[in-house]
């Protein structure tokens, strides 16, 4: 039973009473390159945690063929009728599809839709996201063009948990990544990419370590 986050909203120690590897599930709507990473990480041995399904609401996204050339339970799940957000039947048929995988910890990577009520509570305090900017700056969507066209010198990715508003859930690892004279939207996204990468297995790995507390909306690592 993973109990390295707190059951209720509040703080709780850290217990953990059969250790075994985090069983993670991923959700994404895209070309997958962070759950990529996560596999990469947990192949290389630096990451204790196993993929139990990866789940996309887009039939062919890349994010799937990742996960089946590693041999990682690859659903195609629709979310509709609705566009932008994960509800209703479709939520319901999601949270049953992660119970029986057994996941402990929903990793958002890329999965264009927003989480709502239903799932939240079905794993509370245990959906992560990643953002490309240093929230509380630029949410939302394409927050590299939005930081290029404020004129930022810095920008960079979070890994958040999820809560009921948009990228707004507990920080838990940020990574900066410098805006240059010469960036395009194109170049800058692929910077903060690359740092995506490092930051998404080093969140993942406070947890599955059980060096991770929630305090109010502070997160403690270590
Ligand atoms: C990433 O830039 C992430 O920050 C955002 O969606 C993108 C997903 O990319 N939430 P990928 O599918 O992991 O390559």
């Amino acid at each position: 039973m993973l109990a390295c986050f707190p059951i209720s909203g509040e703080s709780e120690g850290v217990v953990n009473e059969t250790p075994h590897p985090l069983k993670i599930a991923i959700l994404g709507s895209g070309r997958g390159s962070n759950g990529q990473s996560i596999i990469d990480a947990i192949e290389a041995g630096t990451l204790s945690a196993e993929i139990v399904c990866v789940i996309s609401d887009v039939a062919d996204a890349g994010i799937l063929d990742r996960a089946r050339a590693h041999h990682i339970p690859a659903l195609f799940v629709s979310a509709a009728p609705f566009k932008t957000k994960l509800e209703g039947r479709a939520e319901a048929e999601y949270i049953r599809i992660l119970r029986g995988y057994g996941a402990e910890v929903i990793v958002l990577a890329g999965f264009m839709r927003l989480v709502k009520k239903g799932l939240l509570d079905a794993f509370p305090n245990r959906i992560l996201n990643i953002h490309p900017a240093l929230l509380p700056a630029f949410p939302g969507m394409a927050s590299w063009k939005q930081a290029l066209a404020y004129g930022a010198k810095v920008t960079g990715c979070t890994v958040h948990l999820v809560d009921e508003g948009t990228d707004t859930g507990p920080i838990i690892v940020q990574k900066a990544v410098p805006i240059l004279e010469n960036d395009t939207p194109e170049t800058l996204h692929a910077r903060i990419q690359e740092q995506e990468h490092i930051a998404y297995p080093e969140a993942l790995r406070w947890i599955a370590t059980h060096r991770f507390r929630l305090e109010g909306r502070r997160v403690r690592l270590g």
